[in-house]
């Protein structure tokens, strides 16, 4: 007998087949019961009727709970009216674990915190495996985009011994006899790589000690940084604004059901070619200040102004040419204004906020020297970022995505807690 998975039930149309998961719920009308089952790839109804099912089958009517694991056998057949569009006629049903106790989450509302507490069950439902697949298609369109464009995976170290996005958000550990944090982002190590093999990227979780409660922070998330050698900053907008919308492509192919599950507005993720509208820091300023915000110039956009800003577009926008004073100490300058720095931040639609940051970074050995000074940093851990400039420096630019807040964008989910399997926030470390 062939065993097989909820999702490819449409090629086994009148075919007994044998699945292989966990009882969702239960219900009965009159001499059928009705078996929800869910195997990790969806969920199908399997009905069971006296006469059709075998008598031990039959006879647990009421006496499953829910999550008892159990592999069932049945006929599937065609159901427009059922989710998945396909129903299994139940033959067998074997119980490999009964579950004696009340499963904690029920289909009635649940607090956020009691949710979370409860993340390793929660993983299950209906909603969370629809935004894990959407994650999972996320990160394979990203891999697939940066190989058909001949990027190289260059894995960043995550123990580093220096600082890339200020030192109010690193994360310290005891390294044997001295210091090591937790790295904020691969970068620097992909300049390496950018000027060893002309273009790579990293993708792997980053660490942020942010005293930050929003939505939008996790102190662990997941970026991907490419970075290219011989690209300016106008280049590396292009190179962000074609993975977005690669992206986008691929998820509305591949992740419908997904989207629907979640009552994803799909309409407000189509058409995301580019290009993406893009704007000086300036000309941000401008719009908010006729749109009556309070904003002061110099500072980094809050989310109410990224919010204003995205809702003028309805393509993500990207920002470029930043005061100098608030970004890192490796962007390059406008050659044009020495205050602005070449640094570009993209903002998502519908108030999801900056998915991307990233620029063209300094290449005058003199010129970074100064800066690390400037940023109070120590010039010793640095050094061998300083030869990268020494040896064959070049023009060369690079950038880095969320994860979590690219998931959150696409799946409508308002709290990025719930984009990554098991979120590490300023308050949870557990499960
Ligand atoms: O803008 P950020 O800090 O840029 C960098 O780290 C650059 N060194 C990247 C590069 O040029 N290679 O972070 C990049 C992106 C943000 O746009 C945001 O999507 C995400 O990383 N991010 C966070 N996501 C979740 N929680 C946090 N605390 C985040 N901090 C940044
Ligand atoms: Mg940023």
């Amino acid at each position: 007998m062939d065993k097989v998975t909820i999702e490819n039930l449409s090629d086994y149309d009148g075919k007994e087949i044998e699945l292989r998961g966990w009882v969702y719920n239960t219900r009965s009308i009159g001499k059928i019961w009705f078996i929800i089952f869910r195997d990790g790839t969806g969920l199908v109804q399997g009905v069971v009727v006296k006469g059709e099912a075998s008598n031990e089958a039959f006879a647990l009517k009421q006496k499953l709970n829910q999550e008892d694991s159990v592999i069932i056998i049945g006929t599937v057949k065609k159901e427009p009216r059922s989710v998945g569009g396909y129903e299994l006629g139940i033959k067998d049903i074997t119980i490999v674990n009964h579950v004696t106790e009340e499963y904690p989450i029920s289909p009635k509302e649940h607090g956020a915190d009691f949710l979370m507490s409860n993340r390793h069950l929660w993983l299950r439902s209906k909603r969370q495996n629809a935004i894990m697949r959407v994650r999972h298609q996320v990160v394979k369109a990203i891999r697939d985009f940066f190989d058909i464009n001949g990027f190289t995976l260059i894995d960043s170290p995550i123990f580093t011994g220096n600082a890339v996005e200020g030192t109010t958000t690193l994360f310290e550990v005891d390294y044997f006899e001295r210091s090591a944090y937790l790295t904020q982002s691969g970068q620097l190590y992909q300049e390496a790589g950018a000027t060893a093999f002309g273009k790579t990227y990293c993708f792997g979780p980053t660490f942020r000690a942010e005293k930050s409660k929003t939505r939008r922070h996790l102190t662990e998330f997941w970026m991907v940084e490419p970075e290219m050698a011989y690209v300016d900053i106008d280049e590396n907008m292009t190179w962000a604004e074609n993975l977005v919308s690669y992206i986008l492509d691929k998820v509305l192919a591949k992740c419908k059901n997904e989207l629907n599950t979640l009552e994803r507005d799909i309409s407000k993720l189509e058409n995301m070619k580019p290009p993406f509208p893009r704007i000086t820091y300036d000309e941000a300023f401008k719009l908010l200040k006729e749109r009556g915000s309070t904003f002061e110039y110099g500072n980094d956009f809050g989310a109410p102004d990224e919010t204003i800003l995205s809702n003028q577009f309805d393509k993500p926008i990207m920002i470029h040419r930043w005061p100098a004073e608030i970004k890192a100490f490796y962007m390059k300058r406008d050659s044009g204004n020495n205050d602005l720095a070449l640094g570009v931040d993209m903002i998502a639609p519908e108030g999801y906020g900056e998915i991307i940051g990233g620029g063209q970074r300094e290449d005058n050995i003199e010129v970074l020297t100064k800066r690390i000074r400037h940023h109070d940093l120590p010039l010793e851990p640095f050094q061998w970022y300083l030869d990268l400039r020494k040896y064959g420096s070049v023009p060369h630019s690079g950038f880095g995505m969320g994860l979590e807040r690219t998931v959150a964008w696409i799946c409508g989910t308002k709290h990025i807690r719930e984009t990554i399997p098991f979120p590490r926030t300023m308050t949870r470390l557990e499960p």
